[in-house]
């Protein structure tokens, strides 16, 4: 398979810059939900960043909105830098050659996003032709090798979407999301409609090619376990913001927001069986976008708010030499985080 990226990564790691640089992006759709608001992220070439938080956090609002395909009548304002180009201020055609050769989505439930009346070979071959200018007999050729390279036999290109398990079809749908050589995936919960066994598997397989191809990684997920398992660094989403990031298993172990704690409590941990048969959940939900809580947007339901967090909003404060956190409480040297370097 033809892996066109040596290139743009030297001129890029030459240039200092990641291959994903997002900065103050703000989504807020035409009812006046704000569901995105100022997030900052970014990802190098091999980098696997994970994208945590509840459902209703804005986590997919933001992977939408990084390849400008949010419904009309959304606003969207900051940058999406793909390497170096703002995808916010491109003309469309340069858009829709993005959003296949530059970055990719990856959906949950692929029995959606496929045609079923079309076989997945030519489902697959349908962008390399259009954007490789492949000829017929040479797209149908890197549709059974992309097939092959996601663990399918070639021969399954004739197959139907119904024909395919549900494992199979989400590798099929990597197999598409890599057809033009991306530099990043951005994978919106691949793998919450899938059994562990299967889920485990998929999860290996986009690590894999990751690192095979040096290719950037967005992984979303409401599961902070699986996201520290598989990715460098962790960014945890509420309501619509970014309120703590760090490296995956520092996050995962260590959280310094009250909501990135409540997010790792709530999965259990390998070996620690208090916690297999006692979860310990948060209460409630997140909030309405079209009606955010005053102050720090997580008081309602913050086990230790002060009265100073119904009126005071707080940004990410250093938690740690590369762990940040948007709480008052971080900033003062915590006792029960061990490990975690006390901030100034
Ligand atoms: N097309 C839309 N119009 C209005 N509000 C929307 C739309 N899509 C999502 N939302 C709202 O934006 C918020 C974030 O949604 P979403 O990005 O899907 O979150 P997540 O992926 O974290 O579950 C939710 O409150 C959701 O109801
Ligand atoms: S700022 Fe206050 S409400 Fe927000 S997370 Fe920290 S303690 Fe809780
Ligand atoms: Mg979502």
């Amino acid at each position: 398979m033809t892996i066109e990226t040596t290139e743009t990564t030297t001129a890029d790691a030459a240039a200092g810059r990641p291959l994903l640089d997002v900065r103050d992006l703000t989504v807020t759709y035409a009812s006046g939900a704000a569901a995105v608001r100022g997030v900052d992220l970014s990802v190098a070439a091999g980098q696997k960043l994970g994208v945590a938080g509840e459902s209703g956090c804005g986590k997919s609002t933001l992977a939408l909105a990084l390849l400008r395909l949010l419904p009309a009548g959304t606003k969207v304002t900051g940058e999406v830098l793909l390497d170096g180009e703002d995808v916010l201020t491109m003309k469309w055609g340069r858009v829709r050659a993005v959003r296949w050769a530059g970055a990719s989505v990856v959906f949950q439930g692929a029995m959606h996003s496929l045609n079923a009346v079309h076989r997945i070979g030519d489902q697959i071959a349908e962008p390399i032709l259009l954007h490789k200018k492949a000829t017929p007999a040479g797209a149908k050729k890197k549709a059974r090798e992309l097939l092959e390279h996601v663990g399918l036999p070639g021969a399954r290109a004739d197959a139907y979407p119904h024909e395919l398990s549900g494992g199979q079809r989400q590798r099929v749908m990597i197999a598409m999301a890599l057809a033009c050589d991306p530099r990043l995936i951005i994978a919106d919960e691949p793998t919450t409609a899938l059994d562990v066994m299967i889920q485990a598997q998929i999860l290996r397989l986009i690590e894999q090619l990751v690192a095979e191809q040096d290719l950037g990684l967005i992984m979303i997920s409401h599961d902070l376990a699986v996201l520290s398992d598989t990715c460098d660094r962790l960014a945890v989403m509420y309501a619509g913001r970014v309120v703590e990031e760090g490296p995956a298993q520092e996050v995962y172990e260590r959280a310094r927001h009250p909501y990135g704690k409540a997010l790792s409590a709530a999965f259990p941990r390998i070996g620690d069986l208090s916690s297999r048969f006692a979860p310990r959940g948060l209460p409630g939900d997140p909030p309405d976008p079209s009606a955010l809580p005053s102050g720090c947007t997580f008081h309602p339901r913050c086990p230790e708010a002060i009265d100073a967090c119904t009126t005071d909003d707080q940004t990410l404060r250093v938690a740690g030499p590369v762990h940040r956190a948007a709480c008052v409480h971080v900033g003062v040297p915590e006792p029960s985080a061990p490990g975690v370097e006390g901030a100034p």
